[in-house]
């Protein structure tokens, strides 16, 4: 598995730093909302245990499945629901977790449907942002790391389902999904 990375981009001393930073802004900008913390499977969950953790606020929990990839690395833009919340979040404050903002197909289709629940406030948290690549004009509150436009895996994010248990985040050597 660790053979089919390139680079590594973020190690895993780079991200934990960074998330307690962003668990410690949260805990202040959230401090006496109980806020709902929103982690989008599967590719966030494991920014999601760590930010929770780093936030010492009385929180909730709660997850949305969405399709984005699919197999391959490109985005169609096509978006659907494939497991809703459990919590009404009327007149909450949410705060999104998700792994990464690319196209930003995935996040917009998200905050606009949440929005139309009448929380008090949705706010996006992301571990990386990928710039370059956004077709829809989506920004994040919150964001671990701007990258450049490569295809990264490993901490949540995947290539076909695989790679999500590699701890730092690494580059995917090109010779994976290319033939
Ligand atoms: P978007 O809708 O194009 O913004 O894509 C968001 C989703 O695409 C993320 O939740 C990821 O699952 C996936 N994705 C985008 N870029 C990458 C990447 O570099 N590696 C792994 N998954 C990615
Ligand atoms: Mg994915």
């Amino acid at each position: 598995m660790i053979n089919d990375i390139s680079r590594v981009l973020l190690t895993e001393e780079q991200i934990r730093s960074r998330v307690a930073q962003l668990g410690e802004e949260l805990a202040k900008d959230y401090e006496g909302k109980t806020p709902i913390f929103v982690g989008i499977l599967k590719g966030a969950i494991t920014f999601f245990s760590d930010v929770v953790r780093a936030t010492p606020i009385p929180c909730e929990y709660d997850f949305m499945a969405v399709s984005s990839y699919g197999a391959a690395t490109i985005s169609s833009g096509k978006i659907d629901l494939i497991k809703d919340l459990g919590t009404d979040i009327k007149g909450r404050h949410v705060v999104i977790l998700e792994d990464i903002l690319d196209t930003g197909h995935t996040l917009k289709f998200v905050t606009e449907l949440l929005a139309q629940r009448e929380p008090a406030s949705v706010k996006l948290c992301v571990l990386l942002d990928k710039p370059e690549r956004r077709e829809v004009p989506i920004y994040a509150d919150y964001i671990g790391f701007t990258i450049p436009n490569e295809f990264v895996v490993g901490y949540g994010l995947d290539y076909n389902e695989v790679y999500r248990n590699i701890p730092f985040v690494g580059v995917l050597d090109p010779k994976v999904y290319k033939k």
